[in-house]
């Protein structure tokens, strides 16, 4: 396998070992002490389900991972199964019924990347046969199935651990640290949004169905917008409150893509945290502009996570020359006139802003994610807090949903396990 010349494990660990020794960070994010560079001796057996996108990406990292030894992948589409199985080489087991696969194998974790509606199923099954779980996000298409994978984790005592690589991602960990550093003051809104624009459509092969391979598109395997991309963004936002949402209400539909889909095309939904600190979210497919962000709006300062971006709300007053410049730059020496308008616009100000972090990392969180899980299986380390993440952030995500659905304030569910 080809080593990924561009991503520098050593350089990626120093960096998250350093921000692992911050106290402000490790008592909400223990998670931050799991990885280690060097020494780890034990080799880690894995399985892979679901080799689609996502999985194809996931086998690609752990093929580069140190001490994990990839002992059989599944997936009920031959060809996805066969391209898995040419990238690994020699040695590995190929299945396409995945009870047969647990039977027959042994190993000790298995990587779900399965379409949404399969994720409770395939986590139930995983654990009656004693094996630690790597599921993708979001967690499940239901409030119910989420109690259901996390009571299963909890007869079990083995890993469940939900694919949000933000919490991984170099990035955010050190946006986390400023703001509880205090660097933003006092958040009490953000904004989030993900806009694309396109159909949202894979092509169907002559071999396969149109619901097998749009599975996103149809209510009876996922929840659209609000499970395939407002989960990551609903997870960054329960993070940084430090909190649940109480209560969400919304709107969305299919007003653009009339071609058959069953999901939104647009969600639009406020979720109130408590203290009266909001997220904002919208997504939409059919204008790109603004693409993708979240934006946390403190007294202080204003942080773009996914442009890793800082303003200042009062920066320190610039030197006489560069004030000199900007004035001239920007006219000021212009002829105001007389009896003209007696407000000042609140456009906002075009200022660049300051980078987050100083260097640019390569990895958006998944390696690290990776890495994280596959310690976490050697040492047999039961992380709750990371799962709590995940199971927060899909209940969130269901209830925007559902709100949209039934047209009604959903409020944060009473009958939750954790
Ligand atoms: N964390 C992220 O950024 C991210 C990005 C993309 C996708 N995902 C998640 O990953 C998961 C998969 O998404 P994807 O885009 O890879 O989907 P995909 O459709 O490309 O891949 C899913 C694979 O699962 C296989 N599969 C389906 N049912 C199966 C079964 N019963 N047994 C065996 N194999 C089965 C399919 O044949 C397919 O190869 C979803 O939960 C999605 O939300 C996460």
């Amino acid at each position: 396998m080809e080593e990924n010349k561009s991503f520098n494990r050593r350089n990626f660990i120093k960096t998250f070992s350093a921000l692992a020794g911050s106290s402000l960070l490790l008592s909400s994010m223990p998670w931050l002490n799991t990885i280690k560079a060097e020494g780890v001796g034990k080799t880690v057996r894995l399985g892979m389900l679901g080799i689609g996108v996502r999985g194809k990406l996931h086998l690609l990292h752990l093929l580069q991972i140190p001490d994990v030894k990839l002992v059989c992948v599944c997936d009920n589409y031959e060809p996805h199964l066969n391209q898995a199985l040419s990238l690994i080489g020699e040695g590995v087991k190929g299945y396409t019924d995945y009870m047969e696969m647990f039977e027959k194998e042994d190993f000790d974790a298995i990587l779900i990347a399965t379409p949404l509606h399969e994720h409770e199923r395939m986590t139930l099954d995983a654990f009656k046969y004693g094996l630690h779980v790597f599921c993708e996000k979001s967690m499940a298409i239901s409030i119910e199935q989420c109690n259901n994978m996390v009571r299963a984790q909890q007869e079990a005592n083995k890993i469940l651990h939900i694919g949000h690589q933000r919490i991984f991602s170099l990035k955010y960990i050190q946006a986390y640290q400023q703001i509880k550093e205090g660097k933003l003051g006092d958040i009490k809104q953000i904004r989030a949004y993900w806009h694309r624009n396109n159909d949202w459509r894979r092509p169907v092969p002559a071999d396969s169905t149109e619901r097998k391979v749009n599975w996103r598109l149809y209510r009876e395997y996922s929840a659209g917008l609000m499970t395939e991309l407002a989960s990551h963004q609903i997870q960054v936002a329960n993070q940084i409150y430090n909190e649940t949402p109480e209560a969400v209400w919304g709107c969305g539909g299919i007003n653009y893509w009339k071609d058959g889909r069953e999901l939104e095309d647009n969600v639009n939904l406020v979720y109130k945290y408590p203290g009266g600190s909001h997220l904002m979210y919208d997504s939409m497919i059919s204008n790109k502009h603004y693409g993708l962000e979240e934006q946390i709006l403190g007294s202080k300062g204003t942080f773009e996570l996914e442009n890793g971006k800082h303003w200042e709300e009062s920066p320190p007053p610039a030197p006489g020359i560069l004030k000199l410049i900007n004035h001239i730059e920007n006219k000021v020496f212009d002829t105001i006139p007389l009896g003209g308008a007696s407000w000042i616009p609140e456009t906002a100000e075009n200022k660049k802003g300051n980078y987050i972090m100083d260097e640019v990392m390569e990895d958006d969180g998944t390696r690290m994610m990776l890495e994280a899980f596959v310690a976490n299986v050697r040492e047999n380390r039961i992380d709750q807090m990371l799962m709590k993440e995940g199971f927060y952030a899909t209940v969130a995500a269901l209830m925007g949903y559902e709100a949209i659905l039934e047209n009604k304030i959903v409020y944060w569910p009473k009958d939750l396990i954790l």
